[in-house]
């Protein structure tokens, strides 16, 4: 049975066949296998969708003497007839003429039908994506990114590739990783013993970028409506549910708009994407809502269906110190949002997603746009329930003499940013954008809890395993 002669047919195919077809060929992993007499019954999952094919292997195949080498975990190759199957749970079967042990497994294969719990799983990246509940969320991963593509290439935004390897800390929060090809033993130092930097690869100090923003906004003020989708990097040590040191992040950029576009399209871009992993991707999501959230079609048919609330940081902050509830950390004007009273807001209060704007300047980054009232900047979160902040953004500040004075006030250097002052001195324009978490998306479409468990391999403080 060589591999060209007979094209393989996805699992998923052949589940979906409009009738019989007298001979198929399919390839894929054993899930299981039952033995009856004078026959067999092979679980066969190729990754293309949940649900795996029946095998039927009797004495009419050759290889039915081999039958007890097909364990659970083997990687092979059947030949024979799609049939109707006379079973429960299937529309179609294979009766195999021929089968072909393609790759053996023994009996250490750690996916045996028990279940294994989430943190197990995770010390098997490497064979957690052939288990059902990873196989559902890597093709939704897929599937979201080939939905934001679409999204934005439906109304006309260019995607810009942004650099990985930056000078500048964008959020300002000094949680960079630094990229160096100097020596860590024996660096070179400056006169005041400092290491001299000048003589690194780049002859400056450069680092991960934490977002493509910066750039992004270059493109916004030559293309219009421009969107970046990379990964970015943040050295920050919070290890929760919710963090992840590498992560993915889609960020539009749009020229001549401002923060009301900005909220706008924020909201038509999530309610896009779950209705589209809701039309997409049904039997995956059907397992998340039997096994990991019971709750979640319900939550999902109900953010699509409700206009988003939105409130001023202000609102918000005095919504919460009335609401009567002892929070861990306390509520003042000026303080950052916590994701405790992030969550009140979008669970408890509102009941649905809640876009915050106008923070106060001194708590976000230099880049956004002074209000009239000289407090605050024209910022928005978009926060929703189980998972609190899952956009920032903002309009930016377009003025040249409101960004240097916002740069002094951060403490930064007007000729780190000289580009960046130069976008404001020829043709500048107002322009917004936002940055969505990839991966919180993930969690919120599939009510995985933990962001270790949307992406393939985690990078997180101690852990770059795989
Ligand atoms: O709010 P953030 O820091 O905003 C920015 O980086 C802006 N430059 C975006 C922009 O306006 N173009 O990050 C944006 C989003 C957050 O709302 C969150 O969903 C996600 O990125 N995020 C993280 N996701 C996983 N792990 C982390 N450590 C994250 N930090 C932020
Ligand atoms: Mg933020």
């Amino acid at each position: 049975m060589s591999h060209t002669s007979h094209p393989r047919l996805k699992v998923k195919q052949a589940l979906s066949s409009a009738g019989p077809v007298e001979e198929v060929q399919i390839s894929g992993w054993v899930r299981t296998r039952r033995d009856a007499k004078g026959f067999s019954f092979l679980e066969i999952n190729d990754g293309s969708c949940l649900a795996s094919l029946q095998v039927i292997v009797d004495a009419s195949c050759p290889q039915y003497a081999q039958i007890h080498d097909y364990t659970t975990g083997a990687a092979v190759r059947a030949k024979g007839a799609l049939v109707a199957s006379q079973g429960q749970g299937q529309k179609w079967e294979l009766k195999a003429a021929e089968l072909h042990l393609v790759g053996a497994a023994d009996d250490s294969y750690p996916l045996q039908k028990k279940r294994h719990s989430l943190e197990y799983l995770r010390e098997i990246s490497h064979l957690r994506p052939r288990s059902n509940l990873f196989g559902a969320v890597f093709r939704v991963r897929s599937r979201l990114a080939y939905a934001i593509h679409q999204f934005f290439q439906e109304r006309g935004f260019v995607y810009v590739h942004t650099p990985l390897i930056t000078a500048s800390d964008c959020e300002g929060a000094g949680e960079m990783f630094r990229v160096s090809v100097l020596d860590p033993v024996n660096p070179p130092k400056n006169k005041d013993g400092s290491i001299d930097y000048s003589r690194d690869f780049f002859e400056r100090p450069t680092y991960l970028t934490v977002s493509g923003q910066l750039e992004a906004e270059i493109f916004a003020l030559s293309h219009g409506d421009v969107y970046t989708f990379g990964p970015t990097f943040r050295a920050e040590n919070s290890n929760t549910s919710r963090h992840a040191s590498e992560f993915w992040m889609i960020e539009p950029e749009m020229a001549f708009c401002d923060l009301e576009g900005d909220m706008d399209l924020a909201e038509e871009f999530i309610k896009h994407l779950i209705l589209d992993i809701l039309d997409n991707c049904s039997e995956d999501l059907d397992l998340f809502g039997k096994f990991v959230d019971k709750g979640l079609h319900d939550r999902l048919r109900f953010v699509l269906e409700r206009p988003f609330e939105r409130i001023s940081y202000t609102e918000a902050v005095e919504l919460l110190q009335k609401s009567g509830v002892k929070f861990d950390y306390p509520v003042e004007y000026g303080a950052n949002l916590q994701s405790e009273h992030e969550r009140y807001l979008t669970e408890t209060h509102f009941k649905r997603p809640v876009t915050v704007f106008n923070y106060p300047k001194e708590i976000k980054p230099f880049y956004m746009r002074q209000n009239d009232d000289d407090k605050t900047v024209a910022a928005m979160d978009v926060l929703v329930p189980g998972i609190g902040e899952i956009i920032g953004g903002s309009q930016r500040e377009e003025r040249l003499d409101r960004l240097d004075a916002a740069l002094e006030h951060h403490g930064l250097d007007q000729e780190d940013y000289w580009w960046y002052r130069d976008l404001r001195k020829y043709g500048s324009a107002p322009h917004a954008g936002f940055g969505l978490g990839f991966e919180r998306m993930l969690m919120f479409v599939t009510g995985v809890a933990n962001i270790r468990d949307v992406i393939p391999f985690a990078r997180t403080p101690g852990n770059a395993e795989f």
